[in-house]
């Protein structure tokens, strides 16, 4: 399964995997893993292929996949975007970054204007990141945007990705107690029972190096969308979406960093 391959992926071929799992119909979709991405054979598809052959698409990458080593003056714990944004941001319902420069400047709800992509990646190191807004003009910001303006080409301008955001479920009431029983048996063994995890490979869920409570994150029923189709990561698809609402639940009730109002117009 997909699993397998993320599991071989996570420390060592982000390179081969982003550029085999090309944002296509392959690999990150959620079928039995392709042939291609097993071998190491190239691999072709009727998307655009990904190509971050740029240095500073490279950097931008290496930054995503380990934010807190390469970007460490901005993040206050031990996320990398890569924990949300599964595969280096390209797989489907996972928010991926697949297509997404051109959908920039968008309107955002909760900044309540227009935003840029820098400004929405600012959002994400002082909310996600627990830490505070990247520079615009700084290196960093550069190389995230290249990274992810390269997994956008081919993408029609203001065009959406089949696979973004996250999936739509119905809205359902969490029940933080059948959640723990959830957690317990289906989360813990990766993410703890004190839900810290072993960063940087199995991210926090709570606790010091989570994300802040101003995330997106930090909201039951995106976190039951996420988790319905990407957790568990050994078995992902088999919570009902009750399930997952009420392992949201459980989590949410549980401490986070808090958002630095300093930062609220990021
Ligand atoms: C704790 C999980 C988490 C982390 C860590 C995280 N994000 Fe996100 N991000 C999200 C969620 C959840 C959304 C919203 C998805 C939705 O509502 O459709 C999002 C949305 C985004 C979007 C907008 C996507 C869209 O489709 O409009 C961008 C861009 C983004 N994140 C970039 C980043 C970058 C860059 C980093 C690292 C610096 C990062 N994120 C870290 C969870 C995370
Ligand atoms: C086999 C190990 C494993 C299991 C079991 C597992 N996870 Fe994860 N989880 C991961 C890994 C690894 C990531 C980072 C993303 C990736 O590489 O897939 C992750 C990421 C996450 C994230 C986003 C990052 C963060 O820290 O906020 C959430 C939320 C999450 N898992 C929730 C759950 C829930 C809820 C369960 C149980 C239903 C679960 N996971 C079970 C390994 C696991």
């Amino acid at each position: 399964m997909l699993i397998s391959l993320k599991h071989r992926c996570k420390p060592a071929c982000l390179v081969l995997a982003v550029t085999l799992l090309s944002m296509a119909n392959i690999g990150c979709s959620s079928h039995q893993g392709h042939a291609a991405a097993k071998t190491g054979e190239s691999a072709t598809s009727d998307a655009a292929t990904i190509s971050i052959q740029s240095p500073l698409a490279s950097r931008g990458k290496l930054i995503f996949d380990q934010t807190p080593k390469y970007a460490s003056a901005y993040v206050g714990n031990k996320l990398s975007c890569n924990d949300c944004h599964i595969q280096s941001g390209t797989a489907d319902y996972a928010a991926p970054m697949i297509h997404l420069a051109g959908l920039f400047p968008m309107f955002n709800k909760r900044a309540g204007h227009v935003i840029s992509l820098e400004n929405r990646i600012q959002e994400c190191f002082s909310r996600s990141e627990a830490g505070r807004p990247l520079p615009v003009e700084s290196d960093e910001m550069h190389a995230l945007v290249a990274y992810i303006d390269s997994l956008s080409r081919g993408g029609g301008k203001g065009k959406p990705y089949k696979g973004r955001g996250l999936v739509k479920l119905p809205s359902l009431e969490g029940d933080a107690t059948a959640g723990k029983q959830v957690y317990v048996s289906q989360c813990a063994s990766c993410h703890g029972t004190d839900g810290a995890g072993v960063p940087p490979v199995l991210p926090a869920l709570w606790g010091p190096d989570s994300y802040n409570d101003g995330a997106g994150m930090n909201n039951p029923a995106k976190m039951a969308a996420f988790v319905i189709h990407n957790m568990p990561q050994n078995h992902p698809g088999t919570l009902t979406a009750q399930q997952a609402y009420d392992v949201s639940a459980f989590i949410h009730a549980m401490p986070r960093p808090q958002f630095n109002q300093a930062y609220k117009n990021y």
